[in-house]
């Protein structure tokens, strides 16, 4: 054990002496400027700006609950320590008041602070790095359009070595590939533009591929499925598990407005992009969809159809999906599933109360059991700005853990007809909140 930690240290020490020989101490800092200068600043670009900062999510992680727009403090949890956004209004003590045009492109494409401090990656800057000059500079104005707002960010929460910046020089030389977006000329203008705001600013890959040991995202393994904030983002494209493949227009009609009756509902850290993607001119997500659509199909289903057109307040009859397999009295889940779930997964029920058939959901057929226990133990809670959706009750207290596991056997196998997972124990914990 002792000998085991000393080790650590060791390593600890040399890379950090290896990283700090390679980048030697740190970048430079870039002078401040007079926080009053950058604030006259051209309408349309801050308009646009504010576009660019929807597709980028950027509220979302730099907001607190209950706290002001932009003012930062929201803790991340990592699986290394736990890490606070920044505040970036432009208050000159607490925010980036005093950054230039410059700083804060480079912070954007190198993830460095104006004094040239490395940025930890949980800011996607490794996707930012794509974003055109035009657009990182119409971003700035926006956030330099803005009231300031005075509040400080507390602290991270990084066990030594992690906790010195200069570590991240060493993650950025394996990992950080800074390069803007290039347009492929074989291609057309609306797939380059998809391409550029799933790579770049939408920063789709954060969340939707997997990492490695040191938290970068696996190149090899893109849209393969990944981990964010306790739920699972699907394989998207090629790996899809859809039931129901995706095409072009489900994509957009998923990330416009949050639902698409043979997909369902987002949820999760998903409900907050397409909150943002609601916002932002139609023809970006559908470029986006495009170029989604491009990456491939999984092996579902392409045959489901949708006779009666979506509309306010009533689900439609999927035909050509084959009924789940009626459950046996002897078949525990199967129970459950007939007593408290049919009568809204199975019957007419309008929205926002009737469910989905649940063959047809990434859910039940998805790579993880995360996201499904996360359901029956949370429920789908009504949205909280944003747009509008659908609302389930959770069942964590109505149900053990072992009605909830049988639950999801029953589901996977009967209804999914596929292998049963590993992990459902573990995500049961999870979502109950003891890991
Ligand atoms: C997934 C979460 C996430 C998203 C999305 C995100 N950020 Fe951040 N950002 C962070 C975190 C966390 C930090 C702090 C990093 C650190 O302390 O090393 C940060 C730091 C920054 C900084 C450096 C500020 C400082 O004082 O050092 C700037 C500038 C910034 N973000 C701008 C943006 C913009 C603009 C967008 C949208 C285009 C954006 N961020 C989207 C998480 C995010
Ligand atoms: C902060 C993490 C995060 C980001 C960023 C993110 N997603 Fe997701 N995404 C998720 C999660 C989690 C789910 C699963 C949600 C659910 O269970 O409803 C999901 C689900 C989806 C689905 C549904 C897949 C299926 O088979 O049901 C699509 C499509 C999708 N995301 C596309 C995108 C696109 C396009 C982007 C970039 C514009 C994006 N996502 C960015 C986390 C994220
Ligand atoms: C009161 C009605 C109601 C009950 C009871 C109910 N659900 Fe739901 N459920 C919904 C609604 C509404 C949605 C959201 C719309 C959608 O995605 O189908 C939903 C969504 C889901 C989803 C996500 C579908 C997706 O991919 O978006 C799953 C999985 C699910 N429910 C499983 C269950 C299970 C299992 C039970 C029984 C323990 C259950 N539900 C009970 C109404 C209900």
């Amino acid at each position: 054990m002792k000998l085991k930690s000393i080790l650590f240290a060791v390593l600890a020490v040399g890379s950090v002496a290896a990283a700090a020989a390679l980048f030697y101490a740190w970048e430079s800092p870039l002078p401040p400027i007079d926080p009053r200068s950058a604030r006259a600043t051209d309408r349309d670009k801050a308009k646009r700006g504010a576009s660019l900062a929807l597709l980028g999510d950027c509220s979302t992680c730099h907001t607190a609950p209950g706290g002001a727009p932009y003012a930062g403090g929201l803790a991340m949890p990592t699986p290394f320590g736990t890490i606070f956004s920044t505040n970036i209004t432009p208050d000159p003590e607490t925010g980036i008041g005093r950054w230039s045009e410059q700083a804060f492109v480079r912070a954007l494409r190198a993830g460095l602070d104006r004094e040239g401090r490395h940025l930890y990656p949980a800011f996607p800057y490794d996707h930012f790095t794509r974003v055109s000059d035009d657009d990182a500079k119409a971003l700035y104005a926006f956030f330099m359009s803005l009231d300031p707002v005075n509040s400080s960010t507390p602290p991270n929460e990084f066990p030594f070595p992690l906790n010195v910046r200069l570590t991240l020089a060493g993650w950025k030389l394996l990992f950080l590939r800074q390069a803007r977006f290039v347009a492929d000329p074989s291609k057309d203008e609306r797939w380059n533009r998809g391409k550029y705001l799933v790579d770049g600013l939408g920063h789709c890959g954060a969340c939707h591929s997997p990492r490695n040991l040191l938290g970068a995202e696996r190149k090899s393994a893109s849209f393969e499925g990944g981990e964010a904030e306790g739920w699972h983002a699907y394989a998207l494209g090629r790996s899809s598990q859809s039931p129901v493949q995706w095409d072009e227009a489900a994509l957009r009609e998923y990330l416009a407005t949050g639902f698409h009756a043979q997909h369902g509902t987002a949820q999760g850290p998903m409900s907050n992009v397409v909150d943002n993607l609601s916002l932002v001119d139609p023809a970006d997500v559908g470029a986006m969809a495009y170029y989604l659509a491009s990456l491939g199909k999984g092996e579902g289903r392409n045959d489901v159809k949708m006779p009666v057109p979506l509309g306010p307040g009533r689900l439609p009859q999927v035909a050509g999906a084959q009924a789940a397999t009626p459950p046996s009295p002897a078949d525990p889940g199967g129970a459950i599933y007939t007593a408290i779930c049919a009568s809204c997964h199975e019957g007419d029920r309008p929205l926002p109360l009737g469910g989905m058939r649940l063959d047809l959901s990434t859910a039940v057929a998805g790579e993880t059991p995360t996201n499904l226990i996360n359901l029956l133990v949370r429920g789908i809670p009504a949205s909280t700005g944003g747009i509008s959706r659908p609302i389930m009750p959770g069942f964590g207290d109505v149900l053990d853990d072992r009605q909830i596991s049988n639950l999801a056997n029953y589901l996977r196998s009967r209804v999914a007809g596929k292998q049963q997972w590993d992990g459902t124990a573990r995500a049961i914990a999870a979502a109950r909140g003891n890991p």
